[in-house]
């Protein structure tokens, strides 16, 4: 036996007769968890997975069908696919560690899902710096709006980071040649906080579902949509990072949106100008163009926190990233 391990200290072994003693057993064993994080969650989780498996009585057949689902999932990972994000997304447990989370106050810009499609090493780009450029297709669009505080005075410098498909619903790590990036930009507030992006208008778009989560949703008859956006996450020294998105007010899925990641708050208008208003025309624009204007508040950072943050965002980037 290894030096310093618990044996579980009793000198009979336990014969246990129902699943409740094997609960009890199990709670009893990680009872000495010496980190009390640690403890709190493996107790939490036992119990809730013991009562789980009694309540619906799971049987063998069905727990081993579920230990060949989580290898698929494991196996479909790659630099490109995190299968294991789409299922928290698609249950909606990304969400509710993002309430649990990320809570805000009072006209702060609320967060929502951070999705597995972000990369690192994105370009930095101008005001009005075009993230779509090898999009031909899509309806020219300008975002727009300030980074602010939470009195309303602006936060110049923010970083403000984007990602977004491209208008055949793809991002471009899933395009052939996924090595090119696209429809990224990182952007600059200036000093009255005001920032401005042109992209194309988003569009609806099914989350990948050639996988064991593709495979959940239609065994329980859910689509795989989800709502035209745009990603950002906009950061500022001395402000809490929020990882967030901007969706179409018009989009059909807002209300059932695959990953559940819709809040009021953070539907926009995208309005249609058939001649460009004076901010598109000096981009160079000549058709028909649609705006939406959109402010983002910070709220102060706890230090601690916005460590958490950032490292949380860094992690998950690299377990998508493609350099
Ligand atoms: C996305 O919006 O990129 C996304 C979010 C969650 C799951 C899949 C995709
Ligand atoms: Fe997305």
């Amino acid at each position: 036996m290894p030096d310093g391990l618990n044996t579980g200290g009793d000198s009979k072994l336990p014969r246990s007769t129902t699943e409740d003693d094997i609960t009890t057993a199990v709670l009893a064993r990680f009872a000495a968890t010496p980190d009390p994080r640690l403890k709190e969650i493996m107790l939490g989780l036992i119990k809730h997975m013991h009562a789980f498996v009694k309540e619906v009585e799971l049987t063998e057949a069905e727990w081993f069908r579920a230990i060949e689902i989580l290898t698929e999932a494991g196996k479909m990972c790659s630099d490109k696919r995190q299968e294991f994000i789409l299922f928290s997304d698609t249950l909606g447990v990304s969400m509710v560690v993002d309430l649990l989370d990320h809570r805000k106050p009072e006209g702060a810009t609320e967060s929502t899902v951070f999705g597995p499609f972000h990369r690192l090493g994105s370009p930095d780009l101008p005001p009005g710096g075009n993230i779509a450029h090898r999009d031909t297709v899509g309806i020219p669009t300008l975002v727009s709006g300030r980074v602010l505080d939470l009195d309303g005075n602006p936060i110049a410098g923010a970083l403000l980071d984007v990602w977004q498909t491209q208008s055949n619903g793809l991002y471009d790590s899933q395009d052939k040649n996924p090595s090119e990036l696209h429809m990224r930009g990182k952007f600059r507030s200036d000093a009255e906080g005001r920032y401005l992006i042109r992209t194309v208008r988003p569009v609806n778009y099914p989350i990948p579902s050639d996988g064991p989560v593709g495979a959940m949703l239609k065994a329980t008859g859910r689509h795989p949509m989800r709502p035209a956006h745009i990603h950002f996450v906009v950061m500022a020294d001395g402000y809490e990072p929020v990882t967030t998105h901007i969706f179409d007010r018009t989009d059909p899925y807002l209300e059932s949106d695959a990953v559940f990641a819709v809040k009021e708050s953070l539907i926009c208008d995208f309005t249609r100008h058939e001649v460009p208003p004076p901010q598109a025309a000096a981009l160079g624009i000549v058709g028909p163009v649609l705006a939406a204007d959109f402010d983002f508040v910070l709220k102060p950072a706890d230090t601690a926190v916005q460590v958490d943050v950032l490292d949380a965002q860094r992690r998950l980037a690299a377990l998508g990233a493609r350099g």
